[in-house]
């Protein structure tokens, strides 16, 4: 069964070198984004990506949902610090919710784009957050996710909490959603692939 993040271990997720083995614009291109979208950061901690998608969003919306009421504080306090050094059109609102039982209080189809960053491998295995991550995407949406692979790297999770991409891919399967973009870790990022899934259905 995946291991949760441990809340304690917050500063990793606050690692400068981050910036460079995981640039957060080669995060955000994988979306494609227009700016009108409403985009779900799923798992998104304190808010690596939650800020910079609000600034790639100015007409749009981010819901940052997140297991941990701890992290959600933080990632609070980022936002509202963010939005306050910003002409108030030029980011997007951002909506917190804390999940208890992996709801997410969206329509059906609601979420244009979800993205999930080192989070599938905490995932993979709930059935009940895959299931409501299918249910809020809309048809031709996308669903991106990053995630930590096996390759040898001086920070990250060990092999044995991870999935190889071929396992992530077996997920994304399962939940009816066709990859279109399948980066192994080594081409986009060192330690990581990524993988763009979409629901079938004309996009919005
Ligand atoms: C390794 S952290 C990554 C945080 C952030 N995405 C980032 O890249 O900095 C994994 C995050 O996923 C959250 N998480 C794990 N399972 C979750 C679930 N079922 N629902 C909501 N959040 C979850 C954890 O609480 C944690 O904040």
């Amino acid at each position: 069964m995946a291991e949760p993040f441990d809340p304690r271990h917050a500063a990793r997720l606050d690692d400068p070198d981050r910036l460079d083995y995981q640039p957060v614009a080669d995060v955000l291109g994988l979306l494609e984004l227009r700016g009108d979208e409403t985009v779900v950061d799923y798992g998104a901690g304190v808010g690596y990506t939650t800020v910079p998608l609000a600034a790639a969003l100015p007409r749009g919306r981010v819901v940052a949902v997140d297991r941990s009421a701890e992290l959600l504080d933080e990632l609070c306090r980022r936002v509202t610090a963010s939005a306050a050094g910003r002409a108030p059109a030029a980011t997007a609102p951002v909506d917190l919710v804390h999940t208890t039982e992996n709801r997410v209080p969206l329509p059906d189809a609601g979420a244009d784009a979800i993205l999930t960053v080192s989070v599938w491998h905490e995932i993979y295995d709930d059935q009940s957050a895959l299931d409501e991550l299918r249910r809020l995407l809309a048809p031709g949406g996308s669903l991106a996710i990053i995630d930590w692979a096996p390759v040898e790297r001086p920070v990250g999770p060990p092999a044995a909490r991870i999935l190889t991409l071929e396992q992530a891919l077996a997920v994304v399967a399962s939940m009816g959603l066709t990859a279109t973009v399948v980066r192994p870790a080594g081409t986009l990022f060192a330690y990581y692939y990524a993988i763009v899934a979409r629901a079938s259905g004309p996009l919005a």
